[in-house]
């Protein structure tokens, strides 16, 4: 039996006004320790700091690595007059790294021109900074009108003008759409507030599955919502699987309370980064036989197991072998393993880490063998 559809609602050419969000901002405006209170003046440094971090980067992840970066380094000349590595070991876990050295690059062209630029053109011409993070930096630290749009702001965005496209192809589209929020002379008067109010709208009410509508102030402008498909925008186009790669690393130990670690190279992945000694990362899986081959030195190695990570362009599967020696020769350098909060691990690194150092009972020789022969040689990716 066949049901006649209800016509659907006409979507509206309306813009939402800016009015109603900024009077929800003022009574529900998230407290950020890189936000200026009400009618305090923004900091440039702060602003500037925290959305680089906050690319790629979750707000709760954030604060601890902002406040204790701030403390460490407090304005942008402290930030500048650091050596790059005091930087990295700071930024160490917070991941894509090229941002660090970036961040510190950009310090060293800001505090030589004497502070922050205040337009979005000029701000453009700075290291790590691109459209995104200069409309924002110009929107809230020095209140030039325009939105920067993030994930937060293109998912509430899509719904508002129910944009149905999927990113990233409806990118622009949104981006426009964005812009036109932005118009209203209400957002105009207070462009600082208007973006964060649009990124707390996003991450507190217009959230990806289970969107608080009810509770939202362009409830009744939203053409997502009136279609009641608020909850699936924005789609996104199917992603291909990651390319695999694999390695093995090796965390060797002496009888004095040392490890065994390296630098990698200060241009590419992890540029300047420390690591644990291991094998190249291949497409093709390894033999436990070509793994250890890789070794640093003859030892009784022992597998710990695997640690997985997914990089932007592939995933990364890591054999963790361990070994302990009364001394090591340093062919890398020997880094006191009490210290390793010190040495400038990214988050890889850390997972194995955690691996090798995991308490567990000692594995009989059979099983040991197992973990060496099993699980990788010859996994399809
Ligand atoms: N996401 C990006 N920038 C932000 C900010 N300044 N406050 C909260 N969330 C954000």
């Amino acid at each position: 039996m066949s049901r006649a559809r209800l016509p659907l609602p006409e979507p509206s050419s309306a813009m939402p006004p800016a009015s109603l969000l900024l009077s929800w901002y003022d009574r529900n405006r998230r407290a950020m320790p890189w936000r200026a209170k009400p009618g305090e003046a923004a900091d440039p440094y702060r602003v500037w700091l925290s959305e680089i971090m906050l690319q790629q980067t979750n707000v709760a992840t954030v604060i601890p690595y902002f406040e204790r970066f701030v403390r460490r380094f407090p304005d942008v000349q402290a930030l500048a007059d650091a050596p790059i590595d005091s930087v990295l070991v700071a930024w160490a876990g917070l991941g894509y790294y090229a941002r660090a050295r970036n961040l510190h690059a950009c310090a060293r062209a800001v505090a030589a021109a004497g502070g922050f630029p205040a337009t979005v053109e000029a701000l453009l011409t700075l290291p790590g900074i691109g459209t995104y993070t200069a409309t924002a930096i110009a929107a809230i630290a020095f209140g030039v009108p325009g939105v920067p749009v993030d994930g937060n702001v293109e998912r509430v965005t899509a719904r508002l003008f129910a944009i149905t496209g999927p990113l990233p192809a409806a990118r622009p589209a949104l981006r426009l759409a964005a812009a036109d929020l932005g118009r209203d002379p209400d957002a105009a008067a207070r462009p600082s507030d208007f973006a964060q109010a649009l990124f707390d709208l996003g991450a507190t009410l217009c959230t990806p599955r289970v969107p608080a509508c009810a509770l939202c102030p362009w409830l009744g402008h939203c053409n997502a919502q009136r279609l009641g498909i608020a909850a699936e925008l924005p789609r996104r186009a199917e992603k291909k699987p990651l390319p695999v790669r694999f390695g093995a690393c090796f965390w060797l130990t002496d009888n004095i309370g040392n490890v065994l670690l390296r630098r990698r190279p200060a241009q590419g992945l992890l540029g300047g980064m420390t690591e644990l000694p291991g094998t190249e990362w291949r497409t093709a899986p390894w033999s436990p036989e070509e793994m250890l081959a890789g070794a640093p030195i003859a030892a009784d190695w022992r597998g710990a197991g695997e640690v997985r990570h997914v990089f932007t362009h592939f995933a990364l599967r890591l054999t963790v072998f361990s070994a302990n020696v009364d001394r090591f020769d340093a062919a890398g350098s020997a880094h006191p393993v009490a210290a390793l909060d010190q040495a400038a691990l990214p988050t890889v690194m850390r997972k194995c880490v955690a691996l090798a150092t995991a308490q567990r009972p000692a594995l009989p020789p059979s099983v040991q063998d197992s973990i060496l022969r099993l699980p990788f040689a010859g996994e399809k990716s």
